[in-house]
């Protein structure tokens, strides 16, 4: 299974690259596959309501009232019955490259089995909505799901009579059941949507609105696809004769052929294995797990940027239980947490400069602490040697940190770059520990845990706190956001920077090495 995913982490890592040069960083679709799903969604509902004003529901006219549509009124009801058809097969696209996405990287396992196991029954759903909709043309292709699928359905004994037998002749297909399908193809979307609305229940501002130019990039294209290449029906259905050749879906309908072929017996058997294997994913060994994040009161103030940071909804805020004059305290709840460090990042305790008291943040992460991090920081700095020497800080998700360290690069790897505070740039700059500090991770949009890159610009640019202080010299700072694949463009990127990292000699001749008592203790006040 690891070997599968690192194979599949790597093709996507490439796709991703490949994408980020043909699309600005945010536009990428790789990145977007959750929102570019809402927004399949949301055309094919808009096109599907239009459609619905011209349908004839009755089984002898649908056949005639879409050949209408796809043809005399071309360019409106036609065009909305294609962007109906191409929003669907492009919702099967983002969904499934979605779900493979989050499998290779590795995001539904422990804690995160949540969002994973109610996608499962979404992609059922989707399937099932999609070929409904094939029914409704009532063609030839119409004509042969309805027959392969029903005889499927009869293979289990959930119906009375064998609701294949409506397809034997014209005269005992009853309008009713047609009405039925039409039900069906309304309701099944609906309850889908409803279970995303549950799928997003345990991530905190879900993205689900594809970046504008990305939005109308795509629409713009399946405009297009639309009058260039309109859906068109078949020849209409004729319940005499058993369709010759069908031209199959391949978006839905890829497993009719072999549902046609082996016993319903069999495809039943395999289909049940499939879901349950699919249900059962989060919980396969090997389960690995690191310890959730821990509240250390006596250093909290109730501030409550943990809880705004928090990418998993796994921080409440509750009344404060040890007497301290704060209000609030935050309290982690195990089950969400995947232990991503966010929350240690954003508190204000998290001071590497604190040294009269123990580096004990309010909010920290057992096994990675705010505190390792800081003796390893200084660790690597000592080691450093040179004209420029560049601390750089990556999160294990990123490039591969370990090929870069050199007499002059250190490298420090954190759970997510958003678990480093700020400070720490201030702490080795203004303590002369390196000449230069990088921050790399994932790429854009593509944090492993969901937030971190955006909320270290965020905390760098001075837009959330805590905040990167004023005094940081912004041009010995570089950030580089380019995913697990770049580590050979990292390294480059580092040379570059230390080669035009400004007479750091120089600045060092006009600063103190250390800082006095006074100023240590200033710095654990303002914060
Ligand atoms: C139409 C179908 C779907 C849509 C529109 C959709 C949408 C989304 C969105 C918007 C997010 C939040 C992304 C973010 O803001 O970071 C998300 C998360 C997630 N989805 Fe889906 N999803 C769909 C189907 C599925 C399926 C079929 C699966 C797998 C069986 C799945 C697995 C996940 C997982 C594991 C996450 C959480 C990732 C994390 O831990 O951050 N989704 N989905
Ligand atoms: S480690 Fe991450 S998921 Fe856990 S509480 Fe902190 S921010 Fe939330
Ligand atoms: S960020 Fe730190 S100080 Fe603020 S509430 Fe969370 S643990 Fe407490």
């Amino acid at each position: 299974m690891n070997a599968v995913r690192t194979g599949l982490r790597y093709c996507f890592n490439s796709a991703e690259a490949g994408l980020g040069h043909v699309f600005p960083a945010s536009w990428n679709p790789l990145l977007n596959l959750g929102a570019l799903g809402f927004f399949f969604y949301w055309i094919i509902t808009v096109s599907g309501i239009y459609i619905y004003i011209f349908f004839d529901t009755g089984v002898h006219n649908a056949y005639e009232s879409i050949e209408y549509m796809t043809h005399e009124q071309w360019y409106l009801a036609g065009t909305m019955r294609s962007l109906h058809r191409y929003a669907s097969d492009g919702l099967v696209v983002v969904m499934m490259l979605h779900m493979v996405r989050e499998f290779a990287r590795d995001r539904y396992r422990g804690v995160r089995w949540f969002s994973w196991v109610t996608g499962v029954p979404v992609m059922v759903l989707v399937f099932v909505a999609g070929i409904s909709g094939y029914w409704l043309v009532w063609d030839q292709l119409a004509q042969y799901v309805a027959i392969v699928s029903t005889e499927w359905l009869d293979v289990l004994p959930i119906f009375g009579e064998p609701i294949a037998r409506n397809f034997m002749s014209a005269d005992a297909l009853e309008s009713r059941f047609f009405t039925l399908m039409i039900f069906m193809h309304i309701a099944i979307p609906l309850i889908a949507l409803a279970i995303l609305w549950i799928h997003l229940q345990r991530v905190t501002k879900p993205r689900i609105n594809p970046p504008r130019g990305l939005a109308l990039s795509v629409f713009g294209a399946l405009i297009a696809l639309s009058l260039i290449h309109p859906a068109l029906s078949q020849a209409p259905a004729d319940l005499g004769k058993v369709p010759a050749f069908v031209g199959i879906d391949w978006f839905y309908l890829p497993l009719f052929p072999l549902m046609e072929a082996l016993p319903g017996s069999v495809t039943w058997g395999l289909g049940a294995c499939l879901l349950v294997i699919a249900v059962a994913m989060p919980w396969l060994p090997p389960l690995k797990r690191a310890r959730p994040a821990k509240v250390d009161l006596a250093n909290c103030n109730g501030c409550a940027r943990c809880f705004n940071d928090c990418p998993y909804n796994a921080i409440s805020l509750v009344a404060r239980t040890d007497g301290l004059a704060f209000e609030r305290e935050p309290v982690v709840d195990p089950d969400l947490c995947v232990s991503c460090g966010l929350c240690a990042g954003s508190c204000p305790t998290s001071m590497p400069f604190r040294r009269l008291s123990d580096l004990s943040p309010g909010i920290d992460m057992p096994d990675r602490t705010i505190a390792d991090l800081r003796d390893e920081t200084e660790e690597r700095a000592a080691g450093l040697n040179g004209r420029n020497r560049v601390l750089v800080f990556g999160c294990g998700h990123g490039p591969d940190l370990s090929t870069l360290n050199s007499r002059s690069v250190g490298t420090v790897t954190l759970t997510c770059i958003g678990q480093l505070p700020p400070a720490f740039v201030d702490y080795v700059l203004s303590r002369d520990l390196a000449d230069g500090v990088v921050l790399t991770g994932c790429r854009e949009n593509s944090c492993d845990a969901r937030f971190g890159i955006d909320w270290t610009v965020a905390r760098l640019e001075g837009r959330r706190d805590p905040h990167l202080r004023a005094r940081v010299p912004r041009d010995r700072l570089k950030t580089a956001w380019i995913g697990a694949q770049g580590t050979s463009r990292l390294s480059k990127i580092v040379d570059e920077f230390a080669k035009d990292l400004p007479s750091a000699a120089a600045v060092r001749r006009t600063r103190p090495t250390a800082p006095t008592q006074a100023t240590r203790t200033e710095e654990v006040q303002d914060v």
